[in-house]
């Protein structure tokens, strides 16, 4: 189903393209957190060189809304993992409010020390993507179009998994994008796969001839729940069927370290993403069973430096506590969970009330790897 989509009905005014790119150099820059910005830039990461490696399979730590924040995205930085993804940013909101700034991509410019840092975006026009391009391209090594989003607001406005079925529309993103930046931007697209899988191969078909870098494959469906395993060898018919030259990340219960060879021989890609499986263990890609102990100790580090949502912190404990080793009863659990945690200094009392939290600076921190209780 094809949906109406065409880009002048998204121009808000009469500026061409080159006008609305120069007029954006006044506009003012995202602000990057914690330390204010300086000359310095962001030394760039050449991600497409790492997924083009023949020799290595590239793992990725995929965008989570809400949760991939910089204080989870250098928590997993600490670990195994070649590329660390923001969440989904509408770029509409984006370029338009500067809270939607703040409060959307904090960074700072050694976020990821080391690894490929991506910002994904929720965009249905060329026009919002430049703009947003503009002003992030300094601050991150690539971007993704996010084509997979199941949520209906985000589909209605042909924002995420339905430009899947606007090959066109996509397509004219990503041309828009590569026409004007060519290789100084990386651009991927992360999609869900069509009922009839060869749809999908005609898409990925296009979005190579329109320049896109690489494509993500979550194997599911638009309507398929996460509960239902993903479908592998959908992912391998569509790889089989594409030129080489076009790398392939394959996205769906990655849980383990050993899933990444299984999923990589199996689908024949360059790359494995992993979402729910880094939620609940940032270390995961490093072998870790379980979630150590040094990683809740940088989350809640990183959280207090770079200021995260208490709510937010507290979901990441929990996620991360659930995994960890030995596990704490379920009476711990569910008081993290309770109505007494108000505020980031509730959650360091309780993490104080039952275990041994080391702070930053402190001998021995960020060195457990199993729950110290006390
Ligand atoms: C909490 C949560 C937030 C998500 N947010 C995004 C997002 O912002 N962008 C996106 O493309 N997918 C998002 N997804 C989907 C995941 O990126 C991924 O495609 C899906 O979870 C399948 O991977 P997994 O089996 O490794 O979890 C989200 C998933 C979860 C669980």
């Amino acid at each position: 189903m094809d949906t109406n989509f065409n880009n002048n009905d998204l121009l808000y005014s009469n500026e061409t393209l080159e006008e609305i790119i120069e007029n954006m150099k006044t506009q003012e820059p995202c602000r990057i957190l914690p330390h204010p910005q300086s000359e310095r830039k962001r030394n760039k990461i050449d991600i497409l060189k790492m997924i083009q490696d023949p020799c290595k399979t590239t793992t990725i730590i995929g965008p989570m809304v809400r949760y991939s924040k910089s204080s989870f995205r250098d928590t997993c930085a600490h670990f195994d993992g070649d590329i660390i993804y923001t969440p989904m940013i509408l770029a509409r909101e984006f370029i338009r409010n500067d809270l939607a700034r703040i409060s959307e991509f904090t960074t700072n410019l050694d976020n990821v020390r080391g690894k490929g840092l991506i910002v994904q975006l929720g965009v249905n026009n060329s026009i919002d993507l430049i703009r947003t391009i503009e002003l992030l391209k300094d601050y991150c090594d690539g971007f993704g179009i996010n084509s997979g989003c199941p949520i209906k607001q985000q589909n209605d406005e042909m924002i995420g998994a339905q430009l899947i079925y606007n090959p066109d529309g996509l397509c004219e993103m990503v041309s828009a994008v590569k026409s004007k930046y060519g290789d100084e931007v990386k651009l991927e697209v992360k999609i869900r796969i069509h009922d009839n899988w060869d749809q999908t191969v005609e898409l990925c078909q296009r979005l190579f001839i329109a320049g896109v870098d690489w494509i993500t494959v979550h194997g599911r469906g638009k309507n398929t729940r996460s509960s239902q395993p993903c479908n592998f060898e959908a992912i391998k018919y569509i790889r089989g069927k594409l030129p080489s030259a076009l790398p392939i990340v394959a996205n769906g219960d990655c849980f383990k370290l050993e899933d990444v060879k299984t999923i990589a021989e199996r689908c024949n890609v360059q790359g494995v993403m992993a979402v729910r499986g880094v939620l609940n263990n940032p270390a995961m890609f490093s072998g870790y069973e379980f979630t150590p102990w040094k990683a809740i100790e940088l989350i809640v580090h990183y959280s207090i430096e770079y200021g995260l949502h208490f709510a937010l912190l507290q979901h990441h404990l929990h996620c991360m506590l659930s995994n960890s080793n030995p596990k704490p009863n379920s009476k711990i659990l569910k008081k993290l969970m309770g109505n007494e945690i108000k505020s980031t200094f509730d959650i360091i009392d309780y993490l104080d009330a039952y275990f041994i939290v080391k702070r930053y600076g402190e001998d021995g921190f960020a060195t457990a790897i199993d729950v110290p209780y006390i």
